[in-house]
Protein backbone atom coordinates (compact mmCIF):
# COMPACT_ATOMS: atom_id res chain seq x y z
CA UNK A 1 0.00 0.00 0.00
CA UNK A 2 1.11 3.66 -0.91
CA UNK A 3 -0.47 7.12 0.08
CA UNK A 4 0.50 10.31 -1.26
CA UNK A 5 3.12 12.27 0.61
CA UNK A 6 4.83 15.68 0.98
CA UNK A 7 8.51 16.22 2.37
CA UNK A 8 10.85 19.54 2.70
CA UNK A 9 14.55 18.98 3.48
CA UNK A 10 16.97 21.84 3.43
CA UNK A 11 20.52 21.99 1.44
CA UNK A 12 23.55 21.77 3.64
CA UNK A 13 26.89 23.43 3.35
CA UNK A 14 29.89 21.23 4.53
CA UNK A 15 32.84 23.28 6.32
CA UNK A 16 34.93 19.65 6.23
CA UNK A 17 33.79 18.24 2.90
CA UNK A 18 33.22 14.83 2.17
CA UNK A 19 35.57 13.67 -0.69
CA UNK A 20 36.03 10.28 -1.64
CA UNK A 21 34.32 6.98 -1.24
CA UNK A 22 35.51 3.41 0.27
CA UNK A 23 32.35 2.15 -1.36
CA UNK A 24 30.67 3.56 -4.60
CA UNK A 25 27.68 1.25 -4.20
CA UNK A 26 26.77 3.19 -0.61
CA UNK A 27 28.28 5.70 -1.05
CA UNK A 28 30.47 5.18 2.02
CA UNK A 29 33.08 8.10 2.47
CA UNK A 30 36.71 8.08 3.04
CA UNK A 31 36.51 10.79 5.67
CA UNK A 32 34.00 12.13 8.03
CA UNK A 33 32.58 15.24 7.57
CA UNK A 34 30.76 18.03 8.93
CA UNK A 35 27.91 20.57 7.68
CA UNK A 36 25.60 23.27 8.69
CA UNK A 37 21.94 23.03 6.76
CA UNK A 38 20.18 25.66 5.21
CA UNK A 39 17.10 25.99 6.77
CA UNK A 40 14.54 27.18 4.09
CA UNK A 41 17.08 26.53 1.57
CA UNK A 42 16.20 23.37 -0.02
CA UNK A 43 14.00 20.91 -1.65
CA UNK A 44 9.99 19.99 -2.11
CA UNK A 45 9.48 16.73 -2.59
CA UNK A 46 5.79 15.19 -3.45
CA UNK A 47 5.03 11.51 -4.40
CA UNK A 48 1.62 10.38 -5.93
CA UNK A 49 1.40 6.91 -6.30
CA UNK A 50 0.75 5.89 -10.45
CA UNK A 51 -0.81 3.29 -12.19
CA UNK A 52 2.21 2.69 -14.74
CA UNK A 53 5.16 0.35 -14.49
CA UNK A 54 7.50 3.26 -14.39
CA UNK A 55 8.21 6.23 -12.26
CA UNK A 56 7.75 9.98 -13.92
CA UNK A 57 10.12 12.30 -12.59
CA UNK A 58 9.36 15.86 -12.44
CA UNK A 59 12.42 18.79 -11.46
CA UNK A 60 10.77 21.66 -11.24
CA UNK A 61 7.74 21.72 -13.06
CA UNK A 62 9.29 19.80 -16.20
CA UNK A 63 9.34 16.00 -16.62
CA UNK A 64 12.36 14.53 -17.26
CA UNK A 65 12.77 11.87 -20.02
CA UNK A 66 12.76 8.40 -17.69
CA UNK A 67 16.41 7.85 -19.93
CA UNK A 68 17.62 11.26 -17.95
CA UNK A 69 20.52 10.70 -15.45
CA UNK A 70 18.82 12.41 -12.71
CA UNK A 71 15.68 10.50 -13.60
CA UNK A 72 16.86 7.22 -13.47
CA UNK A 73 19.22 8.42 -10.19
CA UNK A 74 15.51 8.48 -8.86
CA UNK A 75 14.43 5.30 -9.91
CA UNK A 76 17.29 3.46 -8.92
CA UNK A 77 16.84 4.76 -5.44
CA UNK A 78 13.09 4.52 -5.03
CA UNK A 79 13.88 0.28 -5.94
CA UNK A 80 15.54 0.22 -2.26
CA UNK A 81 12.16 0.99 -0.70
CA UNK A 82 10.06 -0.84 -3.38
CA UNK A 83 11.86 -4.34 -3.38
CA UNK A 84 9.74 -5.98 -5.20
CA UNK A 85 5.92 -4.48 -5.22
CA UNK A 86 4.63 -2.95 -8.20
CA UNK A 87 4.71 0.48 -6.51
CA UNK A 88 5.33 3.23 -8.65
CA UNK A 89 5.32 6.94 -8.49
CA UNK A 90 5.20 10.51 -10.04
CA UNK A 91 8.22 11.91 -8.42
CA UNK A 92 7.60 15.83 -8.16
CA UNK A 93 10.98 18.06 -7.04
CA UNK A 94 11.08 21.32 -6.50
CA UNK A 95 14.68 23.27 -5.57
CA UNK A 96 14.49 26.81 -4.09
CA UNK A 97 18.17 27.16 -4.88
CA UNK A 98 20.02 26.64 -8.61
CA UNK A 99 20.16 23.38 -9.25
CA UNK A 100 23.80 21.35 -10.32
CA UNK A 101 25.44 24.36 -9.26
CA UNK A 102 27.14 23.12 -6.55
CA UNK A 103 24.77 24.34 -4.18
CA UNK A 104 23.79 20.85 -3.12
CA UNK A 105 21.04 20.12 -3.70
CA UNK A 106 20.98 16.43 -4.89
CA UNK A 107 21.97 16.35 -1.14
CA UNK A 108 18.34 17.98 -0.28
CA UNK A 109 16.36 16.08 -3.11
CA UNK A 110 17.73 12.69 -1.77
CA UNK A 111 16.95 13.73 1.63
CA UNK A 112 13.54 15.15 1.24
CA UNK A 113 12.61 11.66 -0.88
CA UNK A 114 13.83 9.89 1.65
CA UNK A 115 11.44 11.39 3.95
CA UNK A 116 8.57 11.10 1.73
CA UNK A 117 9.09 7.76 0.84
CA UNK A 118 8.93 6.99 4.57
CA UNK A 119 5.41 8.79 4.69
CA UNK A 120 4.49 6.93 1.49
CA UNK A 121 5.04 3.48 2.70
CA UNK A 122 4.33 4.11 6.27
CA UNK A 123 7.45 2.80 6.90
CA UNK A 124 8.23 4.94 10.27
CA UNK A 125 11.63 4.51 10.09
CA UNK A 126 13.73 6.25 12.93
CA UNK A 127 16.12 9.58 11.69
CA UNK A 128 19.71 7.60 11.55
CA UNK A 129 17.60 4.93 9.75
CA UNK A 130 16.37 7.48 7.01
CA UNK A 131 20.01 9.44 6.99
CA UNK A 132 21.52 5.94 5.98
CA UNK A 133 18.75 5.16 3.72
CA UNK A 134 19.47 9.28 2.01
CA UNK A 135 22.85 8.61 1.67
CA UNK A 136 22.55 6.18 -0.77
CA UNK A 137 20.76 8.08 -3.01
CA UNK A 138 24.06 10.84 -2.73
CA UNK A 139 26.19 10.20 0.59
CA UNK A 140 25.70 14.67 1.47
CA UNK A 141 22.02 13.92 1.58
CA UNK A 142 22.42 12.20 4.97
CA UNK A 143 23.41 15.26 6.33
CA UNK A 144 20.53 17.11 4.93
CA UNK A 145 18.10 14.68 7.56
CA UNK A 146 18.74 17.33 10.80
CA UNK A 147 18.93 20.82 11.15
CA UNK A 148 22.10 22.95 12.21
CA UNK A 149 25.58 22.20 12.21
CA UNK A 150 25.08 18.11 11.59
CA UNK A 151 28.59 15.36 11.49
CA UNK A 152 28.53 12.56 8.93
CA UNK A 153 30.74 9.66 10.63
CA UNK A 154 31.96 7.74 8.34
CA UNK A 155 31.22 4.80 9.86
CA UNK A 156 33.69 1.62 9.58
CA UNK A 157 31.18 -1.13 8.92
CA UNK A 158 30.97 -2.69 5.69
CA UNK A 159 27.76 -2.60 4.99
CA UNK A 160 27.22 0.88 6.09
CA UNK A 161 24.72 0.56 8.76
CA UNK A 162 27.31 3.29 11.24
CA UNK A 163 28.10 5.58 8.85
CA UNK A 164 25.26 8.37 8.79
CA UNK A 165 24.42 11.85 9.65
CA UNK A 166 24.04 12.72 13.64
CA UNK A 167 22.75 16.11 14.78
CA UNK A 168 25.40 18.47 17.01
CA UNK A 169 22.64 20.15 19.01
CA UNK A 170 24.79 23.60 19.04
CA UNK A 171 22.96 26.85 17.92
CA UNK A 172 24.64 29.76 17.24
CA UNK A 173 22.88 32.88 16.35
CA UNK A 174 23.90 35.47 14.02
CA UNK A 175 25.64 32.95 12.38
CA UNK A 176 25.37 33.80 8.38
CA UNK A 177 25.68 32.02 5.07
CA UNK A 178 25.84 34.05 1.96
CA UNK A 179 25.55 32.42 -1.20
CA UNK A 180 27.34 34.05 -4.35
CA UNK A 181 26.11 32.92 -7.45
CA UNK A 182 28.55 32.80 -9.84
CA UNK A 183 27.11 30.19 -12.35
CA UNK A 184 23.79 28.50 -12.20
CA UNK A 185 24.66 26.20 -15.24
CA UNK A 186 24.73 22.66 -14.76
CA UNK A 187 28.25 21.17 -14.01
CA UNK A 188 30.46 19.45 -16.43
CA UNK A 189 32.27 16.93 -13.70
CA UNK A 190 29.15 15.75 -11.24
CA UNK A 191 30.54 14.84 -7.48
CA UNK A 192 30.39 11.49 -8.36
CA UNK A 193 32.89 11.30 -11.14
CA UNK A 194 35.13 14.33 -9.58
CA UNK A 195 35.97 12.08 -6.62
CA UNK A 196 36.56 9.02 -8.05
CA UNK A 197 39.15 10.84 -10.50
CA UNK A 198 40.44 12.58 -7.66
CA UNK A 199 41.28 9.01 -5.33
CA UNK A 200 42.28 7.46 -8.45
CA UNK A 201 44.71 9.86 -10.52
CA UNK A 202 45.85 12.10 -7.30
CA UNK A 203 49.12 11.54 -5.45
CA UNK A 204 48.03 14.83 -3.57
CA UNK A 205 44.98 12.60 -2.20
CA UNK A 206 47.06 10.96 0.02
CA UNK A 207 46.95 14.10 2.61
CA UNK A 208 43.48 14.31 2.40
CA UNK A 209 42.11 11.75 4.85
CA UNK A 210 44.64 13.42 7.84
CA UNK A 211 43.82 17.12 6.78
CA UNK A 212 40.11 16.72 7.12
CA UNK A 213 40.16 14.73 10.27
CA UNK A 214 42.47 17.01 11.85
CA UNK A 215 40.06 19.72 10.03
CA UNK A 216 36.96 18.11 11.76
CA UNK A 217 37.90 18.51 15.16
CA UNK A 218 39.12 21.98 14.85
CA UNK A 219 35.58 22.91 13.59
CA UNK A 220 34.16 20.77 16.70
CA UNK A 221 35.94 22.95 18.80
CA UNK A 222 35.11 26.35 16.86
CA UNK A 223 31.31 25.13 17.32
CA UNK A 224 31.69 24.45 20.97
CA UNK A 225 33.39 27.60 21.88
CA UNK A 226 31.57 30.18 19.20
CA UNK A 227 35.11 30.83 17.76
CA UNK A 228 34.14 32.35 14.17
CA UNK A 229 37.81 32.76 13.06
CA UNK A 230 38.33 29.15 14.08
CA UNK A 231 35.50 28.25 12.06
CA UNK A 232 36.13 30.40 9.52
CA UNK A 233 39.69 29.66 8.80
CA UNK A 234 39.16 26.11 8.92
CA UNK A 235 36.54 25.36 7.05
CA UNK A 236 38.51 27.83 4.13
CA UNK A 237 41.30 26.12 4.44
CA UNK A 238 39.18 22.71 4.34
CA UNK A 239 37.94 23.88 0.74
CA UNK A 240 40.85 24.53 -0.59
CA UNK A 241 42.58 21.59 0.24
CA UNK A 242 40.13 19.53 -1.29
CA UNK A 243 40.19 21.75 -4.58
CA UNK A 244 44.13 21.20 -4.41
CA UNK A 245 43.38 17.21 -4.68
CA UNK A 246 41.02 18.22 -7.66
CA UNK A 247 43.71 20.04 -9.78
CA UNK A 248 46.29 17.69 -8.99
CA UNK A 249 43.75 15.03 -10.49
CA UNK A 250 44.39 13.71 -14.26
CA UNK A 251 42.85 15.11 -16.44
CA UNK A 252 43.06 17.90 -14.07
CA UNK A 253 39.46 19.29 -12.25
CA UNK A 254 39.11 22.40 -11.96
CA UNK A 255 35.46 23.91 -10.90
CA UNK A 256 36.92 27.29 -10.52
CA UNK A 257 35.92 30.10 -13.25
CA UNK A 258 37.73 33.54 -13.16
CA UNK A 259 34.74 35.01 -11.39
CA UNK A 260 35.20 32.75 -8.63
CA UNK A 261 38.90 33.69 -7.91
CA UNK A 262 37.94 37.10 -8.38
CA UNK A 263 35.31 36.68 -5.29
CA UNK A 264 38.13 34.79 -3.07
CA UNK A 265 40.48 38.14 -3.80
CA UNK A 266 38.12 40.25 -2.82
CA UNK A 267 37.12 38.11 0.50
CA UNK A 268 40.73 38.03 1.18
CA UNK A 269 40.95 41.73 0.53
CA UNK A 270 38.26 42.19 2.72
CA UNK A 271 39.98 40.25 5.36
CA UNK A 272 42.78 42.04 5.44
CA UNK A 273 40.60 45.60 6.00
CA UNK A 274 39.70 43.71 9.30
CA UNK A 275 36.20 42.28 7.88
CA UNK A 276 35.81 38.44 9.69
CA UNK A 277 34.24 36.57 6.17
CA UNK A 278 35.69 33.53 4.66
CA UNK A 279 34.14 31.23 2.38
CA UNK A 280 33.69 27.62 0.79
CA UNK A 281 33.32 26.06 -1.96
CA UNK A 282 31.95 22.88 -3.07
CA UNK A 283 32.43 20.95 -6.99
CA UNK A 284 30.66 23.77 -9.00
CA UNK A 285 32.13 27.59 -9.45
CA UNK A 286 30.34 29.34 -6.42
CA UNK A 287 31.03 30.75 -3.29
CA UNK A 288 29.86 30.21 0.05
CA UNK A 289 30.53 33.21 2.64
CA UNK A 290 30.93 32.36 5.87
CA UNK A 291 30.01 35.63 7.98
CA UNK A 292 28.06 36.95 11.44
CA UNK A 293 25.50 39.33 11.60
CA UNK A 294 27.26 42.12 12.14
CA UNK A 295 29.55 42.25 9.10
CA UNK A 296 25.77 41.63 6.81
CA UNK A 297 25.03 44.90 5.75
CA UNK A 298 28.84 46.27 5.18
CA UNK A 299 29.74 43.23 2.95
CA UNK A 300 26.76 43.45 1.21
CA UNK A 301 28.36 46.66 -0.18
CA UNK A 302 30.95 44.33 -1.94
CA UNK A 303 28.52 41.45 -2.76
CA UNK A 304 25.36 42.87 -3.53
CA UNK A 305 22.08 41.22 -4.12
CA UNK A 306 24.18 38.05 -2.12
CA UNK A 307 21.34 35.53 -0.54
CA UNK A 308 21.94 35.13 3.03
CA UNK A 309 20.65 32.20 5.06
CA UNK A 310 21.30 32.57 9.17
CA UNK A 311 20.60 28.70 9.85
CA UNK A 312 20.14 29.38 14.05
CA UNK A 313 17.98 32.77 13.49
CA UNK A 314 19.71 36.21 14.49
C1 LIG B 1 32.05 18.73 -2.69
O1 LIG B 1 27.11 13.96 -1.99
O2 LIG B 1 27.04 15.09 -4.25
O3 LIG B 1 29.76 18.92 -2.04
O4 LIG B 1 27.73 10.77 -2.90
O5 LIG B 1 28.37 10.90 -5.29
O6 LIG B 1 26.18 11.84 -4.55
P1 LIG B 1 27.62 11.56 -4.18
O7 LIG B 1 28.33 12.95 -3.96
P2 LIG B 1 27.81 14.28 -3.26
O8 LIG B 1 29.19 15.00 -2.95
C2 LIG B 1 29.28 16.22 -2.29
C3 LIG B 1 30.68 16.72 -2.37
C4 LIG B 1 30.91 18.11 -1.87
C5 LIG B 1 31.36 18.12 -0.41
C6 LIG B 1 30.30 17.89 0.63
O9 LIG B 1 29.13 18.28 0.45
O10 LIG B 1 30.67 17.34 1.68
Amino acid sequence: ASASAEQFAPSNIALCKYWGKRDRELNLPINASLSVSLDYLGSHTRLIPVDGQRDEVWLNGQQLQPGARFSQKVSAFIDLFRRDQDLYFRVETRNNIPTAAGLASSASGFAALTLALNDALALDLPPEQLSILARMGSGSACRSLFTGFVQWNMGLREDGMDSHGIPLARTWPGFCIGLVEIDAAEKATDSRSGMQRTVETAHLYQSWPLQAAADLSKLQQAIEARDFELLGQTAEQNALSMHATMIASWPPLLYWQPESVAAMQKVWQLRAEGMPVYFTMDAGPNLKLLFQREDRDALLKHFPGLETVEPFGP
